[in-house]
């Protein structure tokens, strides 16, 4: 039987944590505020956005919404973040992606302030973690790594295999175990024997975006299995990247989908708006 990695009760310690030490900053005279820009209506982004606000409604962050309309131009959104950005009491910018065709995304997120970036998308904050400077780090990846250390799994030293290699997931996941002394490899879809590459690991990320392709013959006995993916199946219900099924049997420890990874997200993006704090004193 494998350890189930139980996304929801460490990402609930972690708000916590984040919640008492907001209330120590409120104590000393520091409110921190989150600025939360969506443009358009996509629903996913709606119920994403939603939840972000309640998790600022939790800790204690203000959360300040924009809600623009689809038609918004690059222009007018660049105004708004330059504005965010000259303001002190806005410790957080967040540009719910994806941003409508007629934008340019790398324009956007180019624009927030690095020091408010806690979506640690910003190429300054992508740079500064890959050379082991203080920045961002961007959410999800972030939260495995306290997935793997809440749960007690050792990184140094072990074979760390991260399928997909995506900007927000998996190429920043390979540096932070990188960070934690683990051997890294990254694969994605021209990896010619893939199967051969995931059977080395002692922990396999997966965040490839096909649903339920990682299956037991993929993982090496007793491996540590982190499931990044998030799909509906033919019967509506969620499902990861790994045939959990199949797998778990043969896993030491797995994250389930729902409950795994997807809570970790909120947590880190609450303390990466708890850090920049620190961060504005740097
Ligand atoms: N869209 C889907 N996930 C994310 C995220 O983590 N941050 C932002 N800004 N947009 C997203």
């Amino acid at each position: 039987m494998a350890q189930i990695i139980d996304g929801k009760r460490i990402s609930k310690e972690i708000k916590d944590e984040l919640k008492n030490k907001v209330a120590e900053y409120k104590a000393q005279g520091v409110e921190i505020a989150l600025a939360v820009i969506q443009v358009g209506k996509d629903p996913a982004s709606t119920v994403y956005v939603g939840n972000k606000k309640k998790a600022c409604e939790y800790i204690g962050i203000q959360s300040v919404a924009y809600e623009l309309p689809e038609d918004t131009t690059e222009e007018e959104l660049l105004a708004i973040i330059d504005k965010l950005n000259q303001d002190d009491s806005i410790y957080g910018i967040l540009v719910q992606l994806p941003l409508p065709k007629h934008m340019n995304e790398d324009h956007i997120l180019k624009a927030i302030d690095p020091k408010k970036d806690v979506d640690g998308f910003h190429p300054q904050s992508v740079g500064a973690l890959s050379i082991g400077q203080p920045g961002f780090v961007s959410c999800t990846p972030a939260g495995i790594i306290q997935l793997l250390k809440r749960s007690g799994i050792e990184i140094a030293g072990k074979e760390c295999v991260v399928v997909g290699r995506s900007n927000i997931v998996g190429k920043p996941m390979a540096l932070l175990l990188l960070r934690e002394n683990g051997t890294v490899t990254i694969c994605h879809s021209k990896t010619a024997d893939l199967r051969e590459v995931t059977r080395r690991a002692d922990i396999l990320v997966v965040a490839i975006g096909k649903p339920k392709m990682i299956d037991a013959s993929y993982v090496k006995e007793g491996a540590v299995v982190i499931d990044v993916g998030i799909h509906r199946n033919e019967e509506n219900k969620l499902c990861g990247d790994v045939d959990y099924t199949s797998v778990e049997p043969v896993a030491s420890a797995i994250t389930p989908v729902p409950g795994g990874v997807g809570p970790m997200t909120i947590a880190m993006l609450m303390n990466n708006c708890v850090e920049a704090v620190e961060l504005r004193k740097a």
